[in-house]
C-alpha cells in the first residue's frame, strides 16, 4: 500500500473526535501507507510545494481526509491545493503529472443526512457542493471516485451527538474506505 498517498487536512487533529480515529485505523490496517498530516507539517500554513509534488508524484492513489467546513474543504486543504497543483504540474501543456491516479475523497459532515435535501437548511445535496474538487480532478486528469463520508460527525457535548455515536460512525467511514483502497490498488 506504499503507493497510496493520505493527505490529512483537519487544520487540528489533537482536537478532532473523527478524522483522527479514522487515519489511526487506516495505519493501523495498512502500516505502509503514507500519511501527510498537514497541521503537522505546516503549522504556518507555509506549504512545502516541492515536497508535496515528490510525494503525489510517487503515489497511484490520492486519499484527501478532511472534515467539511463551510461546504468546502478546510482552509489549510485549499491553500495545499492553491500551492501544490501548479501550472505545468496539474495543468498546462506539461501538468500531466497528476494524470491517470486516482482521487478518493473521505470526509466527515457535521449536519445530519436531511438537512442536505432541497427543503433541508443545507438545501444543497453534498455531490452537488463537491463539484469544485470534482472539476479540479478532471483538469488534472485525475481519476474521481465515488466519495466516502458519513454525517452526524460533529461532537459538541451536551448539544450535538455523544463521542460514542461519532467514534462509531468514523469507525464505519475507516472500515468503507479501507475496502475502497483495497479495490482501487487491486485493479
Ligand atoms: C469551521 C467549521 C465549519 C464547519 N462547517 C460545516 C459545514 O459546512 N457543514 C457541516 O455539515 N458541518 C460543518 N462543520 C462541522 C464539521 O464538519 C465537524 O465538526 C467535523 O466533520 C468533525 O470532524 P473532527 O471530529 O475530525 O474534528 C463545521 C465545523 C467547523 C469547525
Amino acid at each position: 500500500m506504499a503507493d497510496i498517498l493520505v493527505i490529512s487536512g483537519h487544520p487540528d487533529l489533537s482536537q478532532s473526535h473523527t478524522n483522527r480515529l479514522i487515519l489511526d485505523r487506516l495505519q493501523q490496517a495498512l502500516p505502509d501507507l503514507q500519511i501527510r498530516a498537514l497541521d503537522q507539517l505546516y503549522p504556518d500554513y507555509h506549504i512545502d510545494v516541492a515536497s508535496e509534488q515528490a510525494a503525489l508524484r510517487a503515489a497511484k492513489v490520492i486519499v484527501l481526509q478532511f472534515p467539511l467546513y463551510w461546504y468546502s474543504v478546510p482552509a489549510l486543504l485549499k491553500k495545499w491545493i492553491d500551492d501544490v497543483f501548479t501550472f505545468n504540474f496539474a495543468y498546462g501543456p506539461e501538468g500531466d503529472k497528476l494524470r491517470g491516479k486516482a482521487l478518493q475523497l473521505s470526509f466527515t459532515v457535521g449536519g445530519p443526512a436531511e438537512a442536505y435535501t432541497p427543503l433541508g437548511y443545507n438545501h444543497f445535496p453534498i455531490a452537488q457542493l463537491l463539484q469544485p474538487l470534482q472539476q479540479t480532478a478532471y483538469l488534472a486528469g485525475m481519476a474521481w471516485q465515488e466519495p466516502v463520508y458519513q454525517h452526524g460527525m460533529v461532537y459538541i457535548p451536551g448539544i450535538y451527538n455523544t463521542l460514542e455515536q461519532v467514534q462509531a460512525r468514523a469507525e464505519q467511514q475507516a472500515d468503507v474506505l479501507l475496502q475502497r483502497l483495497q479495490q482501487l490498488t487491486a485493479a
